[in-house]
């Protein structure tokens, strides 16, 4: 019986991969330029790792993780994010010890066992940032406007940065009590497990998805409302700062994110096109996870990009391009020539393909043209016989002749702008 792939989990074929590779390639040119290092932690961690920063009552810690015990008897889990093993790593090795400042990013897949819909998958990808050690506003602003530049950079055209404060555990905690009371006086309009959640934590009622729940939360009291000074002056310099760099964004009083670990400044990038699943990017400061988790008292902030949601809204001319030149020979001895020479204009870092098999021309050509070449290069007879091949610019439509010894050097010149 033919085996297919688990239900949520997905191949990513060519030429698909290449976009990939461009959103990677353009993540890590970025986050470089800004000062960022890449850290790569485990896809596997002590399930307790993310019950305790993700938070108990959270839906990815008590519905959607892939936890199992390993052949020692060990509770792990297929990591859902990143933030809480990078937070770890960071703890782990004492990365603090000499200046707690440090911003990382990561990319890789992440594991959740979700319902599968379009933009919600079981793994999947996303481009993490973590910045540790910054407690100023300005980091806040700077993280908004590095995902927004991002994705500006890679070609999306509609999406918006919502922001909102979610306070710290000092005013975090009246708001609680008075988000309970009123969750109270609408119990029996409740879901069970909003029920259930109310006294530990009411505020993820702010996530359930059933329109019940939905209606009555909409009405409920605000955080933003309980704001302590330092958390209303904090949020209004981040607001100031965006504004300085220019960055647009609205205010969305109702956003709380489904992590447990964020204090005061949260945010979600939201896309036309996505649907249900719109945050294309979400994140936030979470200034007691580091001590919360053993370490020092250090703040942090960070964000995800979920690729695959990034694929679904960026414009299809966005492909990256394909081989620069494509070699069409026919013919056993100009076969010969464009296998060699193919391998050579390769090692010169020309991207070039060939055909193996001796088909006829058209069917050469037509590869050439499913792969995207801009250059066709053809040896036929007529050519070999003129001891000159043609070079057609596909873009263009123009062609010329070059004569064989200078074959290598005129495509590299021309394909490259440069010499060999
Ligand atoms: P999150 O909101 O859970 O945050 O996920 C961030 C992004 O990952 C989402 O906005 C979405 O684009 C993508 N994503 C999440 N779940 C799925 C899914 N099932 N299928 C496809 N894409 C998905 C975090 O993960 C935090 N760790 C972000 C963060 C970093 N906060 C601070 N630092």
């Amino acid at each position: 019986m033919e085996i297919k792939a688990i239900r949520g989990f997905s191949d990513i074929l060519p030429p698909e991969t290449r976009r990939w590779r461009m959103l990677e390639e353009r993540a890590r040119e970025i986050l470089e330029g800004f000062g960022f290092s890449e850290i790569r932690v485990p896809i596997l961690e002590k399930a307790e790792l993310f019950s305790r920063s993700i938070g108990e009552e959270t839906d990815i810690v008590e519905k959607e993780m892939y936890t199992f015990e390993d052949r020692s008897g060990d509770r792990i889990t297929l990591r859902p994010e990143a933030t809480a093993s990078i937070v770890r790593a960071y703890i782990e090795h004492k990365m603090y010890t000499t200046d707690p400042m440090a911003k990382f990013y990561s990319i890789g897949p992440m594991f959740r066992h979700e319902r599968p819909q379009k933009g919600r998958y079981r793994q999947f990808h996303q481009i993490n940032v973590e910045v540790f050690g910054i407690s100023h506003p300005t980091i806040d602003a700077e993280v908004m406007a590095i995902v927004m530049y991002y994705l500006s950079t890679v070609g999306v055209k509609r999406c918006v940065l919502q922001i909102n404060s979610l306070g710290c555990p000092r005013c975090r905690h009246p708001y609680k009590e008075n988000l309970k009371t009123f969750l109270n006086d609408h119990l029996h309009q409740l879901c069970r497990d909003c029920r259930r959640r109310m006294e530990r934590n009411a505020l993820r009622a702010f996530d359930c998805k059933v329109q019940g729940c939905q209606e009555i939360i909409a009405e409920a009291p605000i955080v933003s409302d309980f704001l302590c000074s330092e958390c209303a002056e904090h949020f209004a310099a981040v607001r100031s700062y965006l504004e300085t760099l220019e960055v647009s964004y609205e205010v969305n009083p109702r956003m709380v994110r489904g992590l447990d670990y964020y204090t005061k400044t949260a945010f979600e990038v939201v896309a036309e096109g996505l649907g249900a699943q719109n945050a294309v990017a979400a994140g936030g400061r979470y200034d007691c996870l580091v001590e919360e988790l053993g370490g020092p008292n250090i703040p942090g902030i960070g964000f995800a990009i979920g690729m695959e949601r990034l694929l679904l809204i960026l414009p299809e001319e966005h492909l990256p391009p394909g081989p620069s030149l494509f070699i069409a020979a026919l013919g056993e001895g100009p076969q010969k020539d464009a296998f060699s020479l193919s391998y050579k204009l390769n090692r010169a870092r020309v991207r070039t393909m060939i055909d193996y098999e001796g088909r006829s021309l058209k069917a050469q050509m037509r590869r050439a043209a499913k792969f995207g070449a801009r250059y066709v290069l053809i040896i036929g007879e007529d050519e070999q016989r003129s001891g000159r091949a043609i070079l057609r610019d596909m873009e263009e439509g123009k062609q010329e002749q070059i004569p064989f010894p200078s074959l290598f050097e005129e495509i590299v010149r021309r394909v490259k702008g440069g010499s060999p």
